[in-house]
């Protein structure tokens, strides 16, 4: 906790806002992904769906994967605990909604499904693509299918299993427009799924790291990652973190202050 803070104030010296940026792109990155004030009809099935999810009491028998989850991990737990402590937030899963809407990858892969409801904002953000979403614990997997059956949501391809080891099996042939990574938050395992997503993507990829501020390894990962040749733009919101591939740009990593930092 101590490590955010300090953090965050050493964000807000860095930070821009979107008055003292001048690039059209990211100009228009601010105003339809995270200023734009719209309500989409689909939010509401899914802001029902976070309240459902919130007072859930089955209880899942839980494998331990990764680093991911924010409070101590237990064997047996409920759907409400993972649902207030696992998920993103409302605001956070609104702001992907828009990004995907905005640029509208085809092929979009979420690295840690949890409970489904963030890859539901995936999947409505752009009806046309496909999404991926790969989850280690079979229990809760198993929630999230329901979830998506629930949803109406057959065309996500949810997969059980280790991320790198479903990555270089089952989807060794994939390309991917849009990376959410969100699971097993630990430099190590970052960097490796940086550097294998890399590999799969396009010049109009678009990758994002949850918590890239969670831990000081988290924070290496991130700048390890935006400093590679490969990205032009990061976009380093605090809560998380956005690079981009595009070609033919000025290398620029921007730190934006803005109200989603603190979600
Ligand atoms: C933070 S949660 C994902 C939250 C979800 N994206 C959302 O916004 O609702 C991370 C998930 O990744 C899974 N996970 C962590 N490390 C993993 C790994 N190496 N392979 C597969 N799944 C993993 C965990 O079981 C957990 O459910």
């Amino acid at each position: 906790m101590i490590y955010k803070i300090v953090s965050y104030l050493k964000f807000l010296i860095k930070g821009k806002t979107k008055y003292s940026l001048h690039s059209p792109f990211v100009h228009e990155f601010i105003e339809r992904a995270l200023d734009d004030k719209e309500i989409y009809y689909s939010f509401l099935a899914m802001n029902f769906l976070r309240i459902k999810l919130k007072n859930n009491q089955t209880v899942l028998s839980v494998e331990d994967k990764g680093a991911g989850f924010r409070k101590k991990i237990k064997h047996n737990r409920s759907v409400k605990q993972i649902a207030k402590t696992a998920i993103s937030s409302k605001y956070k899963a609104q702001v992907l909604f828009k990004i995907i809407n905005l640029y509208q990858p085809n092929t979009i892969l979420e690295l840690g499904t949890s409970l489904g409801l963030t890859t539901c904002y995936l999947s409505n953000a752009n009806i046309r693509g496909s999404v991926i979403t790969i989850e280690g614990s079979k229990s809760i997997y198993e929630s999230a299918l329901q979830t998506f059956k629930t949803m109406g949501l057959s065309k996500i391809n949810a997969i059980n299993g280790e991320f790198i080891e479903v990555l270089k099996t089952q989807l060794c042939n994939e390309k991917f427009d849009f990376v959410f990574f969100d699971g097993n938050h630990t430099e190590e395992a970052t960097l490796t799924y940086y550097n294998y997503c890399k590999t799969r993507a396009n010049e109009n990829s678009i990758f994002v790291f949850d918590d890239i501020y969670w831990s000081k390894s988290m924070t290496i990962a991130w700048k390890r990652i935006i400093q590679d040749k490969a990205i032009s733009l990061s976009i380093d919101l605090f809560s998380f973190g956005i690079v981009f591939f595009l070609k033919d740009r000025a290398k620029q990593n921007i730190k934006i202050i803005h109200s989603i930092n603190l979600h």
